[in-house]
């Protein structure tokens, strides 16, 4: 695992970019795994800029996105699917259809849960992931205590989750709904290639779970450690708790 501190948003979206330039340059059908959230906003448009440029294309590519609400309606503005939408795929050059994320309104949420985890391996897997984290360490919404070997299935998300998103709701913790459907741990960990980002403070106790402490499912992001390929992106103020310097 490779930590990088940079005081540069930019510097980070390049570097995602980069590879993922590189990627769809040697299989122009790579499967990429997308996250929502606030933290991977600047990768999103440095894509899109490229793709503007014609240096990029996604029109072969497939995404798969890692969690979503259970119970928005399909045009709610905060469900997932919207918000990857309107951050990243009106921006680029996807195929229809060729980008998905797990049903929130499905008749059996469990068995649409199961039957996303079996429809990214039937894609060939993950060539490149890009994650976020929660400020308790979870990762897509694998809360802590999640199984290291967890597949994709619904959850409870815990209040302080539901207290962090509520920004995205009027800051009306009520309005965040109360359980996801996220790809699970184990899920996660079969991507080929991985990119954490982490931006702001008050991800700074969970970056330094990952750094300085022990892999345990009470921090789900320590996890990474199991996985051969991972960069973490950090920008200096999610770095502040950190032992030692790590260039
Ligand atoms: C949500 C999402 C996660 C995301 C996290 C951090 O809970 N389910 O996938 O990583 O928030 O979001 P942000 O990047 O906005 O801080």
């Amino acid at each position: 695992m490779d930590v990088v501190i940079t005081r540069d948003i930019s510097e980070i979206a390049r570097t995602v970019a980069d590879e993922i330039e590189q990627l769809l340059r040697e299989k122009p059908t790579a499967v990429l795994g997308l996250a929502t959230g606030s933290s991977p906003l600047a990768v999103y448009d440095e894509l899109a800029r490229r793709h503007r440029e014609g240096r990029i294309s996604f029109a072969q590519a497939r995404g798969f996105m890692l969690d979503e609400y259970v119970g928005l309606s399909t045009d709610h503005p905060e469900r997932y699917f919207n918000v990857i939408v309107r951050d990243f795929l009106s921006k680029v050059d996807f195929a229809p259809g060729a980008v998905s994320g797990p049903d929130g309104n499905a008749e059996d949420p469990e068995a649409a849960a199961a039957e996303y985890d079996r429809a990214i391996i039937a894609a060939g897997g993950i060539d490149l992931q890009i994650l976020g984290v929660g400020s308790n360490g979870h990762i897509a919404f694998n809360e802590p205590g999640s199984a290291a070997d967890s597949r994709t299935r619904v959850l409870e998300l815990t209040e302080q989750t539901r207290r962090d998103n509520s920004r995205f709701f009027e800051g009306n913790v009520d309005a965040v709904p109360t359980r996801c459907v996220t790809q699970g741990l184990g899920t996660i960990l079969e991507a080929r290639r991985i990119f954490l980002i982490a931006l702001g403070e008050v991800k700074a106790a969970a970056v330094h779970e990952l750094v300085d402490g022990q892999v345990t499912t009470d921090w789900p992001i320590t996890l990474l450690h199991h996985h051969p390929k991972v960069s973490v992106l950090v920008d200096e103020a999610a770095a502040n708790l950190l032992s030692a310097p790590t260039h």
